[in-house]
């Protein structure tokens, strides 16, 4: 019982963590059109932090928890879980994907952004795909 309610709390924290690593890089993309110093540069500026500090770090944060509480429950064998192996790659790509965002947003909020629109476009499509791969191995648990 305790283990199901864990696996919830782990899957509500990704989805909190999933919406601000689909949805930071589409702010960066509009961003990246507004001259630096403009109101609009401002408002994106309080978007990205609040998303980032609000958001995004204590969901990572929390996924990881109970992510690593569920393991710890041992329900999973996990030294032979090759699923979960591959899972926690991908998860750790996640990270530090969520690592260059919190650079990228800095870069924003010193007028130093060099990156262009196309460029968090492209950057945009990373999380969604790593997304399918991770639900992929942890539902179907296919090795
Ligand atoms: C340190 C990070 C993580 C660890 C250690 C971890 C570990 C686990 C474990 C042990 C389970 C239980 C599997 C089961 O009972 O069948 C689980 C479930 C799950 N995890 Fe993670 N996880 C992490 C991050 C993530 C991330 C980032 C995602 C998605 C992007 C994700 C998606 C899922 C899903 C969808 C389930 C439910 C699977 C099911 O009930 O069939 N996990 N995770």
């Amino acid at each position: 019982m305790l283990y199901l309610y864990i696996k919830a709390l782990h899957i509500i924290s990704i989805i909190a963590w999933m919406a601000g690593l689909l949805y930071l890089p589409r702010l960066f993309v509009y961003h990246a059109r507004v001259m630096p110093g403009s109101e609009a540069d401002l408002a994106f500026q309080t978007m990205e932090r609040k998303l980032l500090r609000i958001i995004m770090n204590p969901a990572m944060i929390a996924t990881f928890i109970f992510g690593i509480w569920l393991i710890m429950l041992g329900a999973i064998d996990f030294r032979h879980a090759g699923w979960l192996h591959v899972k926690i790659v991908f998860v750790l790509i996640l990270a530090a994907m969520h690592g260059l965002m919190a650079k990228y947003r800095r870069d924003f909020a010193l007028g130093r952004n060099i990156r262009s629109e196309k460029f968090y476009r492209i950057f945009n499509e990373i999380p969604a795909i790593i997304m399918v791969v991770i639900v992929l191995l942890a539902v179907v648990k296919p090795f």
